[in-house]
């Protein structure tokens, strides 16, 4: 397994492209189900999860032709066609499903269009039990009869599904992106009530209503979609990552540099730049996106408290995490979203961090001068970029172990780190 070795202490100068949002291009790829027409997908990432996403939907029957990156060439977005005209298959495999819980995302889409679906419970993983009960709950109200056996969801509907008024009892975003799936060819109207608000929502929302969809209240917690008879094709570009450009700010925060981050949209980020402004790093918008310089800085902590959207963000944590443990002073850091997502804990420890974890959901972090190199050992996506993070600003060397994980969500993280003087390379096993 590829490994990542690093040779911490250069603050870090430059430029970083950010691309489309890993968690708008899976749904709005999923999308592609809903109509016979082609759908185009532009400034898609090139990543793992995208590969296993255009896997899931080929043996379904969806034709993909990935047709050139944008025209600034280079690796910056790709675009891409599917076609879900020849879809005939409507089983999601485990095999497929195993990999990337995401997958689950074709079940609306699957029982709107075609009546059925046959798709594997995703299991846990790293970070919880991440059960998918809303989106089931959600597809019964509307008329789906489903079943579980040996683990997979078993889904028909006689006749077209029927709008209904679904409250969320608690924020899921997938449950809304599934359910906001299946309301678009339903029969009626639908409300989804505590709805996700995430930017990658809306983004498939927008692109929905590209499609031929009838939806009001995008961005707000109370969505109302108008069922239609069918959806067309349309040309929709991925919202940049905001996941991806709070990172590299997280990065020229923990070095003390500065870098522009290109291509972003700060208004979509308004949680994890403002916590970033409160530690003392500079935050300056430009005509390209955004510029955080953290050089001379006297970064200083501050707590933090993941919520959905516009809260701040649980994919965000573990990089914060990273910045407070050599931070002035202390930060408390409550994770609210997932029940088990402080396993880059243990591993940011080993590199000299001070962290006391308290009930599993709050960690005090105390502040150290300078953390140590060491070999650790990323077990999830963002547990795997909080320790590259921390190698970054780290005395000494850094080996961050199982790179697979960043593989899925980060593209060409070494080479955009490099280009900003990062002394980092991939070790290839
Ligand atoms: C999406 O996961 C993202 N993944 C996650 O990003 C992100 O952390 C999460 O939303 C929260 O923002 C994608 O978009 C592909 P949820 P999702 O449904 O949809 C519970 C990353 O690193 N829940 O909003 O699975 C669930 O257990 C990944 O890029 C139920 O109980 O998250 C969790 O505690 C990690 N029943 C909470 O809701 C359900 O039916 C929020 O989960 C569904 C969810």
């Amino acid at each position: 397994m590829d490994r990542i070795h690093i040779t911490g202490g250069v603050p870090l100068h430059g430029t970083i492209p950010v691309i489309g949002a890993k968690n708008a291009a899976l749904p709005l790829m999923a999308a592609s189900l809903l109509t016979e027409e082609t759908l185009t997908l532009s400034n898609l990432p090139h990543l793992v999860d995208i590969t296993t996403m255009a896997n899931l939907l080929a043996q379904h029957g969806v034709e993909l032709s990935m047709n050139g990156a944008l025209p600034g060439g280079g690796c910056d977005g790709r675009v891409l066609d599917l076609c879900g005209r020849a879809v005939a298959n409507t089983t999601a495999p485990y095999d497929l499903v195993c990999r990337m819980r995401a997958s689950v995302l074709v079940l609306g889409p699957l029982v709107a269009r075609f009546g059925q679906a046959r798709v594997s419970l995703p299991g846990g993983c790293a970070i919880g039990t991440r059960p998918v009960d809303l989106h089931i709950k959600g597809l019964e109200q509307m008329g789906a009869r489903i079943e579980l056996n040996e683990g997979y969801i078993e889904a028909r509907r006689s006749g077209r599904l029927k709008g209904a008024q679904i409250i969320f009892p608690q924020v899921s975003v997938g449950a809304t992106e599934n359910l906001l799936m299946a309301a678009v060819l339903a029969e009626g109207e639908t409300i989804l009530m505590n709805a996700a608000r995430e930017p990658e929502v809306c983004d498939l929302a927008q692109c929905l209503v590209a499609m031929g969809a009838r939806i009001e209240g995008i961005g707000t917690d109370t969505v109302r979609i108008q069922g239609v008879e069918r959806l067309r094709g349309a040309r929709h570009g991925v919202v940049p990552d905001r996941i991806e450009a709070g990172t590299y700010a997280v990065a020229a925060a923990i070095t003390r540099g500065a870098i522009e981050l290109t291509g972003t949209r700060p208004e979509l980020m308004v949680a994890t730049l403002t916590c970033l402004s409160e530690c003392g790093v500079r935050v300056e918008p430009t005509d390209k996106g955004v510029r955080i310089n953290a050089v001379d800085a006297d970064i200083v902590g501050t707590d933090i408290m993941t919520e959905p959207y516009p809260g701040f963000p649980t994919d965000m944590q573990a990089q914060v995490m990273a910045l407070m443990a050599t931070a002035r002073g202390a930060a408390m850091i409550t994770e609210t979203i997932f029940e088990n997502r402080f396993m880059h804990v243990p591993e940011l420890m080993r590199m000299g961090a001070q962290i006391n974890i308290h009930r599993a959901s709050s960690a005090i972090v105390r502040g150290v001068p300078r953390l140590s190199g060491a070999q650790v050992m990323a077990t999830d996506l963002r547990a795997s970029v909080c320790l590259v993070l921390a190698g970054l600003s780290a005395q000494g060397d850094t080996i961050v172990n199982r790179v697979y994980h960043l593989d899925r969500g980060y593209e060409r993280l070494v080479e955009k780190l490099a280009a900003c003087g990062a002394h980092i390379e991939r070790i290839r096993d």
